[in-house]
């Protein structure tokens, strides 16, 4: 069994985006800028917006953070994202989500515009991706396509079982690994399938997005399939200093043993996410040059 290194990869991807950076720099005396808008303090949106902060400063990049209140109007931050939409020293925008539950997400994501939308979440670029012509590519589930890539996992002619149907990772995922040159044969499955296991059970490669901690039994994977685990779960953990321990989708201690290769978590997609915010930014700044 393989650990796929998201951790690895990702510093990979990051010194590539670093010296890639410096190089734009010097040529175009552009730097680039990532805007990111957090709405509220939930703590785990609150640790991800820091780190891609912290990343940002290592690429050479400039960053802006917005925190706003949980209460803050939708006006108030659709008005911010058309003036960061009209601010030239603006290359990329994010607005964490989940968003409280007061706020479109929908509007809000629509107004970013497509050519700052680093997430790829806006309808244009998620509507490109869907006919083949990606741009910007939300980026966890762009970064399972590099860790794929870097591991030299095929994909043509594989049966690959998507769990988990949002617009961020599922459906993105799905139409990634679906396009003309990947090749697979993709089942997404969601909280209304029948049953779940029933159709893990027949995946090559098996992708759990799902956000329920260790959902994935040893008994719904086949034996030698590839696991990629996107979830990302904090469960309490009073032996841990801060209270909490990171589990998975994937019940990994039972599942690992299974598998011809899995990625960990954390150190698995995690990182990925962050490295492929990165890349998405720096290739932003170039089309604004
Ligand atoms: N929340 C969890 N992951 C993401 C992400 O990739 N982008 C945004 N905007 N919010 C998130």
């Amino acid at each position: 069994m393989l650990v796929l290194s998201g951790k690895e990869v990702a510093t990979k991807v990051r010194s590539e985006v670093q010296q890639e950076c410096t190089r734009f720099k010097q040529e175009t005396g552009h730097i680039p800028c990532l805007a990111v808008v957090l709405v509220g303090d939930d703590p785990a949106s609150t640790t991800y917006v820091a780190s891609k902060g912290k990343a940002c400063e290592e690429m050479g990049f400039d960053h802006r953070d917005y925190r706003l209140p949980a209460d803050t109007t939708e006006d108030h931050i659709v008005q911010l994202v058309e003036q960061l939409n009209a601010d030239p020293l603006v290359d990329g925008i994010l607005v964490q989500l989940p968003l409280p539950a007061h706020l479109s997400e929908k509007r809000i994501t629509n107004t970013i515009r497509d050519d700052k939308d680093v997430d790829g979440l806006h309808p244009i670029n998620i509507g490109r991706l869907l006919l083949g012509d990606p741009s910007f590519v939300a980026c966890t589930p762009a970064g399972v396509m590099r860790i794929l890539d870097h591991y030299q996992i095929e994909t043509s002619g594989k049966e690959v079982v998507v769990v988990g149907r949002s617009n961020i990772v599922g459906k993105p995922m799905a139409a990634l690994l679906m396009q003309k040159g990947r090749d697979a044969t993709v089942t997404i499955c969601h909280s209304r399938t029948a049953d779940v296991g029933e159709h893990t059970r027949k995946a090559d490669i098996l992708v759990a997005a799902i956000g329920k901690p260790l959902a994935i039994t040893a008994d719904m994977v086949k034996e030698g399939a590839v696991v990629i685990d996107v979830g990302i779960n904090r469960v309490e953990d009073a032996s841990r200093k801060r209270g909490y321990r990171l589990v998975g989708d994937v019940d990994y201690d039972a599942v690992a043993p299974l598998s011809s290769a899995i990625t960990p978590v954390p150190g698995g997609i995690g990182p990925m996410t962050i490295a492929m915010l990165m890349e998405n930014t720096l290739i932003a700044a170039k089309m604004h040059v």
